[in-house]
């Protein structure tokens, strides 16, 4: 017990990111990052970046990045708001859109920061449990919640929700609901974004973290209607998108083929590695995303498989607990380091 400390963060269970070990070899499949560098763009445009510059704070609303972005998406800049990592647009809206007292909703399992989210703005966190094999259901209409985070495609489960299916749910849930596209680049053209122009309750979240290779950046951005996207800026901090990041995102925005083309790649050696997967006895829940959740053959527990690949020097993720612990989570390396993997196995 502290006497300096809130109690709901004396409380609160931390989210636990991915480990980042500096291990010389090391095939790191854990935190689906991209293994293909981002555009020649983006180095283009850090040679070019003037160190000098950085005298002078950023652009706060980063206008000409949500111009670039606008044009890429085809909506007003007033419906774009850019933030520090999608992480950033979760947290302010987790803050933006529920009451003191007030509820946030998920799916479970899901992205595990959502619960964390919640607790630190000190609100409820509803679970809708998904059922055997993490397909859609339909959320109760009585949800006592007024934001609902919808990971589309879910983590860590990789499973791709149909559109209609969603636009369904979002026309009956009588709050926000926040479609985090983190890794919609892989779920083949589909996305929600019609979702977000069309319904006044609807955001779609994007990231530049993986499809576009830039996790180390930090940029995220959310697409809706300008009163909920009005709403986040007055919340986030002043100068929440440093110089750098605003410059290498406009190049990285500027240079969309080089993401897909990295993102048809990825989809490639996924649908691969699953078929191999699948002969050798592992059940693969079907993805559309950078990563694979699959449930080793019987007699494999995953949490020793886990630690086995560990020695080998293959870092996957292990998420315990009732829903996941009986799975893997591999994110999508190159060819050679999933057929490391393979071998390993
Ligand atoms: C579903 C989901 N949303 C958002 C993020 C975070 O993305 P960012 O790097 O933009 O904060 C992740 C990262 O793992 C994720 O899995």
């Amino acid at each position: 017990m502290s006497t300096y400390i809130r109690q709901s963060v004396q409380d609160l269970q931390a989210y636990t990111p991915g480990e980042q070990p500096q291990v010389e070899g090391l095939i790191k499949l854990n935190t689906n990052e991209n293994p293909y560098p981002p555009s020649p763009a983006v180095a283009r445009a850090l040679r070019e970046f003037a160190a000098d510059s950085l005298r002078l704070y950023p652009d706060p609303v980063c206008r000409t990045l949500r111009e670039r972005i606008a044009a890429v998406e085809g909506c007003a800049v007033e419906q774009v708001f850019v933030g520090n990592g999608s992480d950033e647009v979760l947290r302010l809206a987790t803050r933006a859109f529920t009451q003191p007292g007030g509820a946030v909703a998920a799916v479970d399992p899901t992205y595990s920061l959502y619960p964390v989210l919640a607790a630190a703005e000190e609100v409820g966190y509803r679970t809708v449990p998904l059922p055997e094999g993490f397909g859609w259901i339909e959320p109760p209409a009585a949800l006592d919640a007024s934001l609902f985070f919808l990971a589309n495609p879910n983590a860590p489960t990789g499973v791709f929700y149909p559109v209609e299916t969603i636009r369904a749910f979002c026309r009956q849930f009588k709050g926000v609901v926040l479609v985090d596209e983190a890794y919609v680049a892989f779920s083949g053209g589909r996305d929600c974004l019609a979702l977000a122009k069309d319904l006044p309750n609807v955001l779609v979240c994007r990231t530049l973290s993986k499809s576009f290779s830039l996790a180390g950046l930090r940029l995220g951005y959310a697409i809706g209607s300008a009163e909920l996207i009005g709403a986040m800026y007055k919340l986030k901090d002043s100068y929440n998108v440093d110089r750098l990041a605003q410059a290498l995102a406009l190049a990285a925005l500027g240079d969309v083929p080089w993401m897909q083309d990295n993102a048809r790649r990825i989809v490639a050696t996924r649908e691969r590695v699953a078929a191999e997967l699948v002969k050798r006895g592992f059940r693969v829940i079907p993805s559309g995303a950078n990563f694979l959740f699959v449930e080793p053959p019987a007699g494999t527990a995953a949490a020793d498989l886990f630690a086995d690949l560990r020695i080998k020097n293959i870092l996957v993720r292990y998420f315990p607990g009732e829903r996941t612990g009986r799975y893997l989570r591999v994110s999508i390396g190159t060819d050679a380091q999933m057929d490391a993997f393979l071998a390993a196995l």
